[in-house]
């Protein structure tokens, strides 16, 4: 822990920071016209995603100079997350940027704490979620449960395939499309149906909050270490369906990551790896 600051006073920074970047997106997007630029093929990124990036990074910088940073769009150097003696705070300032710049609200900012390793606190604000105008923010400390604006959250019941309801993302690059389109394949033809709304950090919650039964994708450490938490922190069992090769802590390796209500897990890994030829 951090020069004695506890992990609830971490939690409660990490949250505060969120609220605030999620009112600096909020208003951006409400009274600017946004500004966008393409990072690799499909992938935009907004001047709202550098803006909130900046003010969460350099306000983590000002209160522990000597944690480390990785973020998605002004730190984005992975190799971070194998450091693994220092603490870690991993950002994504805008997860759902393609929503946010389409309007669409399924939006968050991801904050997560982790410290050798191992994720301690996340926080994923969705500021244009809810009916109040004040958004839905999960949070959750390690060992302390998870909750949506205050309130404890739970898996869902979901115990059989047919049951499920389950979501994924499709990868910018899309010459990576190929394995997961034989996944879905055999997802499909097994589960309830799927859902695709853009946000991985809250289809995470979602499962947390049993909104969702299951959840897989490939996807980078600011997408998850957040949400992940705050899953396993409600119940729901998280993994990969792949290997974790052995130098990367697997709170923050986001290849093959399976989450889902714990019955179903074991069931979705098989039907995964049978159509990835594991
Ligand atoms: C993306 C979203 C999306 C997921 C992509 C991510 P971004 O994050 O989480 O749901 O399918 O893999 O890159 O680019 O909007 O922060
Ligand atoms: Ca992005
Ligand atoms: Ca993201
Ligand atoms: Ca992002």
């Amino acid at each position: 822990m951090s020069d004695s600051v506890s992990l609830h006073e971490i939690t409660d920074f990490a949250q505060a920071l969120a609220l605030e970047a999620g009112e600096l997106i909020r208003h951006e997007r409400d009274h600017n016209t946004l500004r966008t630029d393409y990072k690799q093929q499909t992938e935009l990124v907004t001047h709202a995603d550098i803006m909130a990036d900046e003010f969460i990074t350099g306000a983590i910088r000002k209160r522990f100079p000597e944690h480390r940073i990785l973020s998605e769009e002004t730190m984005p150097d992975l190799t971070q997350a194998e450091h693994i003696d220092t603490p870690l705070w991993v950002i994504d300032p805008i997860d759902g940027t393609v929503n946010y710049a389409y309007g669409h609200p399924q939006v968050a900012v991801s904050i997560a704490y982790a410290e050798r390793g191992q994720v301690q606190a996340g926080i994923v604000h969705a500021p244009f979620a809810g009916q109040n105008g004040k958004g839905e923010t999960f949070r959750a400390t390690r060992g302390d449960g998870a909750t949506l604006n205050g309130q404890a959250i739970r898996h869902s019941n979901a115990s059989e395939l047919r049951q499920a309801l389950f979501a994924t993302g499709f990868p910018y690059t899309k010459d990576a499309l190929e394995p997961l389109l034989k996944r879905l394949d055999a997802m499909i033809h097994q589960c309830r149906d799927l859902r695709r709304m853009g946000s991985a950090a809250l289809d995470i919650c979602w499962v947390a909050c049993g909104r969702l039964d299951v959840y897989y994708e490939n996807v980078s450490p600011w997408d998850f270490a957040a949400a992940r938490l705050i899953a396993i922190e409600a119940g729901a069992h998280a993994g990969h369906f792949g290997e974790v090769p052995e130098n990367q802590p697997a709170d923050l390796w986001g290849k093959d990551i399976l989450i889902s209500s714990p019955k179903l897990w074991l069931s979705v890994r098989e039907v995964l790896r049978n159509a990835s030829g594991y």
